[in-house]
């Protein structure tokens, strides 16, 4: 799975410490990332208002819309195992696919919850912002590999999957802005949608352009 960064750097310039940093990074956000999957479905799995607060009336979106997330979380690192695009083409694309018909079940359900959401503005705003970020990454990641381009196909899938993980970010950086003994506002949870996939985003744009990368891997 430390292919994913590692793509973005010259073959054979990645060290073994480098090489142990991404797998114990991965490891971790797997960890974290299997912590948020089991505390959703210990919630949900519960089928009462009492579990589901303001969801109860928009389950059925909210059921749509855990699924597809899921198997977006789930199917994503299966995506990025190293070798499986070159030894195993045919599973790299038909859980490419699952993971793509994942993320559009999630995305058409996230709609059904923003229209019906009782939340301010600002954050069906972020909402909405995050599910157009998670279409237009995927779909570059698709387009490049249509086009044959493996190295765009790559960025960009690994763009949105970091996109996908915003919900686990935002899990992450409301508690940390809690403990920090600020209130969360409604705009502050705006703010805090907006920063779970722009930020690693745009870290992961930095990495890929950083001036000792080669001109190929750094386009786009
Ligand atoms: C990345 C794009 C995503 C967008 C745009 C998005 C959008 C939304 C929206 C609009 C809501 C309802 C908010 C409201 O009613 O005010 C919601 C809730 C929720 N979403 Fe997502 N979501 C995304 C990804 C995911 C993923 C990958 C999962 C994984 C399972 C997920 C799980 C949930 C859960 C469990 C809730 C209920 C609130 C909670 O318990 O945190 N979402 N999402």
């Amino acid at each position: 799975m430390s292919d994913v960064f590692e793509s973005a750097v010259p073959a054979g310039g990645a060290s073994g410490a480098r090489r142990l940093g991404w797998w114990v990074l991965w490891l971790l956000l797997a960890a974290i990332s299997l912590h948020f999957l089991f505390k959703v479905l210990g919630q949900y799995g519960q089928l009462d208002p009492e579990h589901y607060t303001m969801y109860w009336s928009r389950r059925g979106w909210l059921w749509l819309h855990i699924g597809g997330g899921v198997l977006g979380i789930v199917l994503g690192p299966v995506q990025f195992l190293s070798r499986w695009p070159r030894a195993r083409p045919r599973l790299h694309r038909w859980s490419g696919r699952f993971y793509f018909g994942g993320m559009l079940l999630a995305c058409a359900a996230a709609v059904g919850l923003i229209a019906t959401s009782p939340a301010p503005l600002a954050i069906t705003l972020a909402f909405a912002a995050t599910a157009l970020a998670w279409l237009v990454t995927a779909l570059v990641a698709m387009r490049g590999i249509r086009r044959g381009d493996v190295a765009r196909h790559r960025r960009w899938m690994t763009r949105a999957y970091l996109v996908t993980l915003a919900p686990v970010s935002f899990r992450l950086l409301l508690p940390a802005w809690i403990a920090l003994g600020n209130a969360p506002s409604p705009d502050v949870i705006a703010v805090l949608l907006w920063v779970s996939w722009a930020l690693p985003v745009s870290l992961h744009v930095v990495w890929v352009n950083w001036p000792r990368r080669s001109p190929v891997m750094a386009a786009g």
